[in-house]
């Protein structure tokens, strides 16, 4: 990992030569500079709109494998593994399927399934081992939150209060209140609660993601905004199964875990379109993403910017690449910056 420093200026002037396609002439810069949280005083400006998704910065999620050339400073920002309040081992092995998304996506499999369980060093080793670690990355840093009850969500962004290292948190609500079982965000009054808790202790820029199950996401996006949202991450992965035929056993030793990957990107797409429309906050999208197509795509369906979840699972190397593509494909859209192509999507209903 990089310990260089970058500018939001020097990143976001990402120079392309775009040959003899329409667009800006050739070497000028493409602005591909986003603010995730206009209406907070502390805004979130990235440099760029590629982010590394919760859970995937390295094998480990805090950045096993990440070498020195992997300079995080060109990215947007990067979210390490969601923290509990305290520390938790995780769920039974195997944790995966496939055993490798990288000679998965060779052998042009679709299906990659995880069911870690949350497994972390709990948010007091975070906040005081990781943490100042994180201020050496020379990026922007989420803390991603997860709680037991919208209380504990406010302890923990308490907690967080004047700790170096971050620039604003996540709340990853798809996790289950204890008290009813039932996850935050297939809730529009628990996500309320649970944003409304960390607001009123903290004046980070708060981003919210949101679980893809939910019979209406703009229902759960505007309690998520009433309640005080800076932006909503969409989505978490979907739950999803696969058996063994040989052994019948199912492939992941917690039974069940969530779909990310090529399956999810349609679906995810389909919730960034319609909760875009819904709400008047910045939507990250997040759900499949291996190309700076892909990225482009969720961007015209409404996205500000996205994340990149197992595509580094594949190759760490992959935000990078995507970075590039989509810096390349900007400007080839004959658009001089980002903002002209979030929500263009010429979605009219035909008759
Ligand atoms: C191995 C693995 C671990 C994950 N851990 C977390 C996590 O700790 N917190 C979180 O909010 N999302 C977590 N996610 C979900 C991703 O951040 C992302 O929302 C999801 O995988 C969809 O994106 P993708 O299709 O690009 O992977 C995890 C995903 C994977 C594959």
């Amino acid at each position: 990992m990089s310990r260089k420093s970058s500018t939001t200026e020097s990143a976001s002037a990402a120079h392309v030569t775009n040959g003899a396609q329409a667009g800006p002439p050739v070497g000028l810069p493409v602005d591909l500079s986003v603010d995730l949280a206009p209406k907070n005083k502390r805004h979130l400006r990235l440099a760029n709109p590629i982010m590394i998704a919760s859970g995937t910065l390295g094998y480990d999620g805090y950045g096993r494998g990440l070498t020195p050339e992997m300079d995080l400073g060109r990215l947007g920002a990067v979210i390490p593994k969601t923290v509990t309040r305290l520390p938790r081992e995780g769920n039974l092995e195997p944790r995966w399927y496939p055993e490798s998304f990288r000679r998965s996506l060779e052998a042009g499999e679709s299906i990659m399934l995880n069911s870690i369980g949350l497994a972390n060093p709990g948010v007091e080793s975070a906040l005081s081992d990781l943490a100042p670690k994180w201020q050496e990355w020379g990026t922007t840093i989420l803390l991603s939150l997860s709680a037991d009850s919208p209380a504990q969500f406010g302890e923990m962004a308490a907690m967080s209060r004047g700790v170096l290292g971050f620039q604003a948190l996540e709340l990853n609500l798809s996790c289950p209140n204890i008290e009813s079982g039932a996850l935050f965000s297939h809730s529009g009054q628990l996500t309320s609660q649970a944003v409304s808790a960390v607001k009123a202790v903290t004046d980070l820029p708060v981003l919210v993601k949101l679980a893809p199950n939910v019979p209406d996401i703009t229902e759960i996006a505007m309690a998520a905004v009433e309640a005080g949202a800076d932006a909503l991450t969409i989505s978490n992965t979907l739950p999803a199964m696969k058996i063994d035929l040989k052994t019948r056993k199912p492939v992941l030793g917690a039974v069940t875990g969530g779909l990310s990957g090529e399956g999810l990107r349609p679906v995810s797409l389909a919730l960034v379109y319609h909760a875009s429309r819904a709400v008047d906050v910045p939507i990250i999208g997040v759900g499949g993403i291996f190309t700076g197509e892909h990225a482009l795509e969720y961007i015209l369906a409404g996205a500000t910017a996205v994340q990149i979840g197992s595509a580094n699972l594949a190759d760490l190397w992959s935000p990078f690449r995507i970075l590039d593509e989509l810096t390349s494909l900007v400007a080839q859209e004959g658009v001089s910056s980002l903002g002209e192509l979030t929500g263009a999507v010429e979605s009219e209903v035909r008759a």
